[in-house]
């Protein structure tokens, strides 16, 4: 496979990137009426695309369609979603799209149809949240089971964590949800604090079961409840208040949890791509059943829309090449996801691990080092509170960033006041964006307001925003786990776009593997309360001072 600059339609892609020098978005859109009409699509009734405000043409798209026709677009995608080892370094599939599919439907990975496995598994996640919701599964003390604690890090918490967050109103009655992530010690006594021992429920989720975040926190919070609820019967309170979710199903059992209590997943789910799987047993007991299948039809909608639009219509391919174009052509570095909408206030950081797991590489599929930027740094935050914060460098500072505005069109219950507000600064703000705010406009407003000649001058320039910063507008319909499905999905399958063209493998994330096996070469010191003499200066003397410190 070929580096994306070794492509015939590299340089004829360059070559349009300095004819781009100079172009403004606002002439684009004064000289075509159609502009709007011509760069958005709406998918399903459910959710509208508008890539207007990008720094695109018609012609930019066909170059950019052109490479990834070159690149095997269309072949790379069929064998993602046919189960192909596409996760060469692992020498796996990635096959989430297989965690939502029809029932009835038949996906092979290595000969085998899984979808047997993933329906029996999603029955089995919705035969737990119904025995829970009806009060046949309670406590070791009988109390009904109210709070849910979700024990896992990276995948195994920011999906269902941004899902139950995103889609609360739907919560069944009663039900509580809580995640424990982080090793701090304080995360663990924050959440212990909020809950009730006698009516919690404790998820175990990790893919590897070898987490030691995730099983450090297991194990306290286990000893917690044995604690709490002494008067119980041990294995009975380990039994009716520990679940687990892997894909190593034995050390889940070795840990210490009941056989009968492990939801398995397979190898071919990335963490990061895992929600759909028994990872999402949260979200089941959270939301219920109903919404979490609601939620994989959604995602299943922007699978087949991947799977068979042409590739110009196809809204994934179309986001991920403008992301190339962005990243590679115009040399953006970062790429913001700006929800105006508090419900999907943790979807910036999912989609933060999601992209930049998957799209953090620097060599091609085969090993070669890259010689063009590849995965954005992905960050972001809610709408309004980002333009009192950060929107500040977006109008004028020096580095353009490519933005995605994404907001639901129905008000929240009783409040379309607040909704309409917020709406005016969702659309305000890519326009504001877009077109800026010249000299002449600047003067004549500080004129207005009466203020000498001078003064207007010496304010002119801070005042003159050059506009021309690209953003796409994401619009949901509804808020309901339909759309919020198809939006993740099409998210997903734009970072896969992105992968192909670098050539780059988006489900492997040795970097993260290689943090973890210096911090375990760490710990032993820590614990021995002596820095070894064996790594560089600082490391040494960080160490030495924060022991110090501890014993002082
Ligand atoms: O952060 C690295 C990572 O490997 C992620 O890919 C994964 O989601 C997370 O750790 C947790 O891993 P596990 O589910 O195996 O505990």
């Amino acid at each position: 496979m070929a580096r994306l600059t070794e492509r015939a339609g590299w340089p004829v892609l360059q070559e349009h990137g300095r004819e781009w020098e100079g172009v403004r978005l606002a002439d684009l859109f004064e000289a075509d009426p159609d502009r709007f009409v011509r760069h958005h699509r709406t998918f399903a009734d459910a959710l509208l695309v508008d890539w207007s405000k990008q720094p695109v043409t018609d012609t930019t798209l066909r170059y950019l369609l052109d490479l990834a026709r070159e690149a095997d677009l269309p072949g790379a995608i069929r064998r993602l979603l046919e189960g192909e080892h596409v996760n060469a370094t692992e020498d796996r599939p990635a096959l989430h799209t297989a965690l939502r599919a029809a029932p009835g439907a038949s996906i092979k990975v290595d000969g085998e149809d899984v979808v047997p496995e993933v329906m029996a598994t999603r029955r089995r996640m919705a035969e737990m949240a119904n025995a829970v919701h009806g009060g046949e599964w309670t406590g070791a003390t009988g109390r009904p089971i109210r709070h849910v604690v979700n024990i896992g890090i990276g995948g195994s918490d920011l999906g269902p964590a941004m899902v139950c967050h995103a889609l609360a109103e739907r919560a069944q009655p009663g039900m509580r949800v809580h995640f424990l992530s982080n090793i701090d010690g304080r995360h663990l006594e924050a959440v212990l604090a909020e809950v009730e021992p006698a009516e919690t429920l404790f998820i175990v989720a990790s893919k590897s079961f070898g987490t030691q975040e995730t099983l450090t926190n297991a194990r306290s919070a286990r000893s917690w409840l044995l604690e709490q609820l002494s008067e119980a019967d041990a294995a009975e309170v380990v039994r009716r208040h520990f679940v687990a979710v892997s894909a190593n199903t034995a050390a889940a059992t070795e840990f210490g949890i009941d056989a009968e209590n492990v939801l398995a997943f397979r190898d071919w789910v990335g963490g990061r791509y895992s929600l759909w799987s028994a990872i999402g047993l949260p979200i089941v007991l959270y939301l219920g059943a109903e919404a979490f299948e609601e939620l994989l039809a959604g995602a299943r909608a922007m699978d087949q829309h991947f799977a068979d639009a042409e590739l110009a219509e196809n809204l994934p391919v179309i986001l991920g090449l403008i992301g190339i174009w962005n990243n590679d052509v115009l040399g953006r570095e970062t790429h913001a996801i700006l929800p105006y909408d508090e419900a999907l206030g943790l979807l910036p950081a999912y989609l933060q691990q999601g992209d930049m797991e998957s799209n953090g590489k620097r060599v091609t599929l085969e090993g070669a080092p890259v010689d063009y930027p590849t995965g954005a740094v992905v960050w972001g935050g809610t709408g309004t509170n980002g333009q009192h914060a950060f929107f500040q460098l977006l109008h004028q500072g020096t580095r353009i960033v490519p933005a995605d505005f994404i907001a639901v069109a129905e008000p929240p219950p009783g409040r379309a006041d607040h909704h309409r507000i917020l709406l005016s600064h969702f659309f305000a703000q890519t326009r504001a964006l877009m077109r800026g705010k010249g000299a002449d406009e600047a003067r004549a407003e500080l004129r207005e307001k009466g203020l000498d000649e001078q003064r207007v001058e010496a304010l002119v320039p801070h005042q003159v925003l050059e506009g021309n910063r690209p953003s796409t507008t994401l619009l949901l319909r509804r808020h309901d786990p339909w759309s919020l499905g198809a939006l993740v999905a099409l998210y997903e399958h734009r970072i896969y776009v992105e992968s192909v063209l670098w050539g780059t493998n988006a489900f492997d994330q040795w970097g993260v593997e290689f943090g973890k096996q210096t911090a375990g070469r760490v710990l032993p010191h820590l614990e021995a309360g002596v820095a070894p003499g064996l790594f560089d200066s600082s490391t040494e003397g960080l160490m030495e001072r924060a022991l110090g410190w501890q014993e002082a």
